[in-house]
């Protein structure tokens, strides 16, 4: 049994951790996905139906992980998606989370849906960071929301486009999860069995949606689910004209998240996106869909040489990040790697996380012969 981080070695013992630090209707949020989950496993599965080929006799006494993304250079080819409600997970939240990124030279983003402030991130982390950019109903607080990252110096944006409408997550159905958390007999009784996290949750600052009380008390003074969230909040005549005007307004480095379709890859181009980060939401919306790394090769190359392909999800090993790279994914990103670490243990817990990464990836290149993410190609995979 997993006691302490010293003995987390990979995710899913960080996860094992994070299940029994938190509240099961927290846990549950991070770790679940929509309907039968099937898109959710899939993700992670999709790295096994190929292997790598290996080179020797290559010199590898010193490698170089680093990569260019969105015009940011990031010292590990790993980043942290943005993320919502992140001081429900662990009290210090974003900035925990930013403070580990900084150390380790990698991007993260911040959500819509964070509950820290861009203001406060922007004057804490001076390495890269992206804002996710949820496209509301009231348009004020979506440009206020940009507004806010120009002043702050985030160095990036990230459009979400996959999140229409609110996904099926059944285990919030069954939990009852709300943000805030709803105080009900249940919901006391899964705090009570857990009196460091509802002593740490209670005695720190009051939990807030901090990018959107301002605006609107739902999520904040109004208990609602996520899924609730997206179906009544966002703007759902979002359209490639929205995206567009949107890019135009921010005028920096930009990317939409959740393309899956080439088509689509295609018209990110067209609106002058500088990314794409191929995600299907962690599972968490359309189940049935296909993985990111099953629909990477596609786009990449369709439009790898137009546009940055950032391969988001499923990751828990070092290994998964070297196949998507191979088939020339710029970067990869993930949420539950670092959630579940957060959870676990705050920002030495996140630190933990991009450290097993960053051996892992580290070793397996110096395994393939390869002293440069550059060397990665389709070359060295083979599909079973
Ligand atoms: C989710 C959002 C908030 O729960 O990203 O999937």
């Amino acid at each position: 049994m997993i006691r302490s981080l010293k003995n987390c070695h990979n995710t899913m013992q960080l996860r094992e951790l994070a299940r029994r630090r938190l509240p099961a209707p927290i846990f549950h949020y991070i770790d679940g996905a929509a309907d039968d989950e099937i898109t959710y496993r899939r993700n992670t599965a999709a790295y096994d139906e190929c292997d790598l080929v290996p080179n020797v006799l290559a010199g590898v006494e010193s490698i170089d992980m680093s990569t260019t993304v969105m015009g940011q250079k990031l010292d590990m080819p790993l980043f942290l998606s943005p993320t919502a409600l992140q001081r429900l997970f662990h009290h210090d939240g974003e900035r925990a989370v930013g403070e580990a990124a900084q150390k380790f030279g990698t991007m993260f983003g911040i959500s819509s849906l964070g509950t820290v402030s861009i203001e406060e991130i922007g004057s804490r982390i001076k390495t890269p960071k992206l804002f996710q950019l949820y496209f509301h109903k009231d348009r004020a607080l979506t440009r206020n929301m940009i507004d806010r990252c120009k002043e702050a110096k985030f160095e990036a944006m990230v459009l979400t486009v996959d999140t229409i409408v609110g996904g099926n997550r059944e285990r919030d159905l069954a939990t009852g999860f709300t943000s805030p958390p709803r105080l009900t007999l249940k919901s006391l009784a899964s705090f009570a069995t857990h009196p460091a996290w509802a002593f740490n949750y209670f005695t720190h600052e009051k939990f807030e949606l901090s990018q959107i009380k301002d605006y609107a008390k739902d999520g904040t003074n109004i208990a609602m689910s996520v899924s609730d969230y997206f179906t009544n909040m966002l703007d759902q005549s979002m359209d490639w004209q929205a995206a567009e005007e949107v890019c135009r307004y921010w005028g920096g480095p930009f990317a939409l998240k959740g393309i899956m379709s080439v088509d689509d890859a295609k018209r990110a181009i067209d609106i002058g996106a500088t990314a794409i980060m191929v995600s299907n939401h962690g599972g968490r919306q359309l189940d049935g869909s296909r993985a990111p790394f099953d629909q990477l090769a596609e786009i990449v190359n369709a439009v790898g040489d137009k546009i940055d392909v950032i391969c988001d999800g499923g990751i828990r090993r070092g290994t998964h990040v070297l196949k998507a790279l191979s088939l020339g994914a710029k970067a990869c990103s993930g949420g539950r790697f670092y959630l579940y670490a957060l959870a676990a243990a705050g920002q030495a817990g996140v630190e933990k996380a991009l450290q097993n990464f960053r051996n892992e990836i580290e070793r397996d290149m110096k395994l393939m012969g390869c002293r440069s993410v550059k060397e990665l190609g389709s070359h060295n995979l083979r599909f079973r």
